[in-house]
């Protein structure tokens, strides 16, 4: 029921009751509500529902958007800004409490302990300080909402005696403490997110208990410990987030069946081991699978290629090894792919199966393979590549020979980085292609020729090196296309003639970088 419908909805119903008693107690609490005067406060158990709002009223220090302007005893408390009641055994009965995003200051009164019928508490996006105020004894509140506010001190126990909680929302605080253990209790909890805050301490093997989890988000706190078992026995779980904590150990080795999960972070924790080796079988549904900064080891398993619905798969900054699984090319949504800074490798007799399947995926925007031990030419095939691709990172490996023209086709690159390896030949065949190009790291290789005039062509550049080669000519004087040029480094090859005058037009150059090479003439 809504609140400002609310006060008259009730008068009916109270009519159509016809009791005398009824009558007598609205009587007193119009006067009550209506006149605002205090002798009714212990007339009905509403006003403890009136007194615990004016309290927490007075905990506000700062009404910026004046939201509590009404909050008068001149009105109805019903009809407050923010507030929702219900009719419940003849007296109105606050359920729900909404203020989100107001710009309130203060504390939160724990005087909200004393709304027992409230049901939604909404307090999002304001700046409250503080600690949790003390709600054990809400039996009704379903929902919890808190992020992003200032709130500091610890979890309390007693949160957990909030049976009926579905939601809770505790993120984008200063929380420090642990998880209660208890959390267990609230066994109807369906989103739990408490990402953002200073907990340590381990995630409680309880919370793994709650089978109606949906939502689970534990992020960038300083958590640690195994991620419980219980975890992946969660049949409902769809969203599981732990990113960004201390957590070790690894994941089952093999995994159950959680055709439930979508979405999958890990990222940035001491996770070890090897992936369990039918991860992909398990995952059937999982978009999205965020395992980097971790200790993983061993081989992506080839059932990788089986997470068919899989979007998104960051397995950067391990310790991946062996052959990087060409049932990679089975992933016909996937749009990025992070695998740099591991151990895989190739050379030119095995291990680049992968890159030809990758040509599968049509929907690749990017992909990262820097910092591996890729030898080797690259495939042809990167001709075949979805024509979608915007990101070709390849820095950091071993790679030689000189690179396919065919690389020339993918005309939306917006970074194309293949620095620190050991190719060579030109680049005159495909880099005039690139007009959508906006960082092009060609530094520390072996490549010659000269420096195509056509570069200009390039106009979205921002960051340019070819560094540490073998370019030699002049530099071509056309660059007054390159506007947006932040970083030129033309360091270290054996260009000749004088500096184009045109530089001085580079209006955003940050850092020009000349030397070791064979120029003569004035600096322009
Ligand atoms: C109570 O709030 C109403 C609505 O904002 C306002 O018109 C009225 O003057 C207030 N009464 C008192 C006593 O502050
Ligand atoms: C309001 O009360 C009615 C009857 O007691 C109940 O069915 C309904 O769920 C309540 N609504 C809320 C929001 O508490
Ligand atoms: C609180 O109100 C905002 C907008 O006024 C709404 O988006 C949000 O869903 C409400 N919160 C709850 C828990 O219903
Ligand atoms: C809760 O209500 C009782 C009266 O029923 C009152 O004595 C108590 O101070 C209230 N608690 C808080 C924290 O406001
Ligand atoms: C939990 O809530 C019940 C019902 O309101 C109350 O009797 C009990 O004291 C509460 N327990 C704690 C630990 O607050
Ligand atoms: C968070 O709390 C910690 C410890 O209580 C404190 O050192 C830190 O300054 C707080 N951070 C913020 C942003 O309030
Ligand atoms: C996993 O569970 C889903 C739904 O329960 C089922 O459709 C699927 O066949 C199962 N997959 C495996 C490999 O057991
Ligand atoms: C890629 O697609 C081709 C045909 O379109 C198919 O023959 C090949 O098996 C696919 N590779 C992978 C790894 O799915
Ligand atoms: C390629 O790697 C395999 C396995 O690591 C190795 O047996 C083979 O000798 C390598 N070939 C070349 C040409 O380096
Ligand atoms: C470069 O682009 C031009 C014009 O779109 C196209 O004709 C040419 O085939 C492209 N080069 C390569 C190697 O794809
Ligand atoms: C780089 O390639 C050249 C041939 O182009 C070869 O002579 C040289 O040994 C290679 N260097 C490394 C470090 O592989
Ligand atoms: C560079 O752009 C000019 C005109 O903007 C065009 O005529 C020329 O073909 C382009 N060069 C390459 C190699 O794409």
């Amino acid at each position: 029921m809504r609140r400002d419908s609310g006060s008259n909805m009730g008068l009916m119903r109270v009519k159509k009751s016809n009791e005398l008693a009824t009558l007598i107690l609205f009587a007193l609490l119009l006067l009550c509500y209506g006149v605002g005067n205090g002798r009714c406060t212990t007339v009905h158990e509403n006003s403890v529902d009136l007194h615990a709002l004016l309290k927490f009223k007075q905990g506000i220090t700062s009404d910026p958007n004046s939201a509590l302007s009404n909050w008068n005893t001149s009105i109805h408390f019903c009809r407050w800004n923010g507030i929702n009641c219900n009719m419940t055994k003849r007296a109105w009965r606050v359920t729900g409490l909404n203020l989100t995003s107001k710009g309130l200051s203060g504390q939160i009164s724990s005087s909200l302990g004393n709304l027992t019928f409230l049901r939604k508490l909404d307090l999002n996006h304001n700046s409250l300080i503080g600690p949790l105020p003390r709600l054990n004894n809400l039996q009704k509140l379903e929902v919890l909402y808190l992020h992003q506010n200032r709130l500091h001190g610890i979890i309390p126990d007693g949160l957990t005696n909030c049976s009926s909680l579905s939601y809770l929302d505790l993120s984008r605080n200063n929380l420090t403490g642990v998880i209660p253990p208890t959390i267990g209790n609230l066994s109807s909890l369906v989103g739990l997110s408490l990402s953002q805050n200073n907990l340590n301490g381990i995630i409680p093997q309880a919370l793994g208990k709650i089978a109606t989890l949906y939502f689970v988000d534990l992020s960038e706190n300083r958590l640690n410990g195994r991620i419980p078992d219980e975890f992946w026995q969660l049949q409902n779980i769809r969203v599981l987030y732990l990113n960004q904590n201390s957590l070790s150990g690894g994941l089952p080795q093999s995994l159950p069946n959680m055709s439930s999960l979508f979405q999958l972070a890990l990222t940035e924790n001491m996770l070890g081991n090897t992936l369990p080796s039918n991860i992909g079988d398990a995952l059937p549904n999982l978009q999205l699978l965020y395992l980097g900064a971790n200790m993983f080891e061993g081989n992506i398993p080839d059932s990788i290629g089986n997470a068919s619905q899989l979007q998104e798969l960051d397995l950067k900054l391990n310790h991946f090894s062996g052959h990087i699984p060409s049932s990679l090319g089975k992933l016909s949504r996937m749009s990025y792919l992070n695998l740099e800074q591991n151990k895989l490798e190739a050379n030119d007799t095995e291990g680049w199966e992968f890159f030809h399947a990758l040509a599968n995926c049509t929907l690749l925007g990017g992909f990262s393979l820097s910092r591996n031990q890729l030898q080797g030419v690259i495939p042809n095939s990167i001709g075949n590549f979805s024509e979608n691709l915007q990101y070709v990172l390849m820095a950091g490996n071993k790679l030689s020979g000189t690179v396919p023209p065919s690389i020339g086709k993918l005309h939306d690159l917006i970074q194309l980085s293949l620095d620190e390896n050991n190719l060579t030949g030109t680049i005159e065949d495909w880099i005039g292609n690139f007009t959508k190009l906006q960082r092009l790291n060609l530094q520390m290789n072996n490549f010659v020729g000269t420096i195509p005039p056509y570069i200009s062509n390039l106009t979205q550049l921002v960051f340019l090196s070819i560094a540490k080669n073998e370019f030699t000519g002049f530099i071509p004087p056309s660059w007054a296309g390159l506007q947006s040029l932040q970083t030129l480094n033309l360091g270290h090859n054996n260009l000749q003639g004088s500096i184009p005058t045109e530089f001085g037009n580079l209006k955003q150059l940050l850092q020009l970088e000349l030397s070791s090479n064979k120029f003569n003439g004035e600096i322009p």
